[in-house]
């Protein structure tokens, strides 16, 4: 365990019953020594996008997908990025995980630059990229061997595999494969696996933008939930509002392309946890919802939309 979770976690114990997260501590009156620790936490950067341009090849020329782009995120903040199609959300995300070099500036991860993929960037995509062979608890057993060898004993690393199958309510089918199962647990299953690769950031690509409603609100309550427990420092894409406002600390949207950068961030102090129903009626969080779309459908309006 690092400084800073150390920290965060002595920070919790600390206050009792009830365990409380950074973001909560100010609704539970904490006296003034935990006040001003946590707002040293808060307020140290984590993750740093910075000055980041890239430029891809292409037979027209290079093309400049992002221009300057810059982010500094805390430790357990839940980052939103939105933004229309196509301008750059994934490249961002992508550059973070070490994917894609940026041209220009990059990526600073708890001081250390980051120039490859690595288990403490853990990705979550779209459509799941599980081993359909291998049965659910194979497929999460897969990371957690690579990421713990050495590290954990068999019996902690079964009993860390159910934990993070228990966490995403995957329990009642450890043993099933892929095929087997729902688009929305296979889901599940690809965010217990990314969990349990314990990363220092949670990165996810539109990870419920192939999913029906239902299953896709389902899953929104489970990742606060989990969110909750872990204070994983995440920074997820979409392009669903009302998923922005509910699940985020704040909202990074993106101006369009090419050559796309950070346009406005929306800080969003919805007091956790949240629920979506009371929500439906809060003026604030409608607030908040009219800001992302007036960014998005008056500020950023592409063009063959006015045509619509
Ligand atoms: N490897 C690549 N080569 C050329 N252009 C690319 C490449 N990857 C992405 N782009 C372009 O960069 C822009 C941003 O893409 P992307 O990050 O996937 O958008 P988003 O995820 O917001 O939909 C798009 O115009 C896309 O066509
Ligand atoms: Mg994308």
């Amino acid at each position: 365990m690092n400084a800073l979770s150390n920290v965060v976690s002595q920070l919790s114990s600390r206050s009792s019953a009830k365990t409380i997260s950074p973001d909560e501590a100010t609704t539970a009156s904490p006296t003034k020594e935990e006040m001003s620790e946590e707002k040293q936490v808060k307020e140290r950067v984590y993750l740093e996008v910075s000055n980041t341009s890239i430029e891809f090849p292409t037979k027209q020329g290079p093309f400049k997908a992002l221009d300057d782009v810059n982010l500094k995120i805390s430790r357990g903040e839940f980052i939103t990025l939105i933004g229309h199609s196509g301008c750059g959300k994934s490249t961002v995300l992508n550059i973070i995980a070490g994917l894609l070099q940026a041209t220009e500036g990059g990526v600073i991860l708890e001081g250390r630059e980051v120039d490859e993929p690595g288990p403490d960037r853990a990705v979550v995509f779209q459509n799941h990229s599980l081993f359909p062979w291998l049965t659910v608890y194979q497929n999460v057993e897969l990371a957690v061997k690579q990421v713990f060898k050495g590290k954990k004993n068999k019996a902690e690393m079964v009993e860390w595999i159910e934990h993070n199958l228990e966490l995403v309510h995957m329990s009642h089918a450890l043993h099933k494969r892929p095929s087997e199962i729902s688009g929305g647990m296979k889901q599940r299953v690809g965010i217990a696996r990314a969990l349990a690769m314990q990363p220092k950031v949670l990165l996810m690509d539109e990870p419920f933008g192939a999913l029906d409603a239902l299953t896709r609100a389902h899953l929104q309550d489970s990742l606060m939930e989990i969110q909750k427990e872990t204070h994983n420092t995440v920074v997820m894409i979409t392009h669903d509002v009302d998923e922005a406002v509910l699940l985020s600390d704040r909202i990074v949207m993106m101006t369009n392309g090419p050559a796309a950068t950070i346009g406005e961030i929306l800080e969003v102090e919805l007091a956790r946890p949240r629920n979506r129903v009371e929500l439906a009626d809060d003026s604030q969080y409608n607030h908040y919802r009219a800001e992302v779309l007036k960014f998005l459908y008056e500020r950023q309006r592409k063009p063959d939309e006015s045509a619509a």
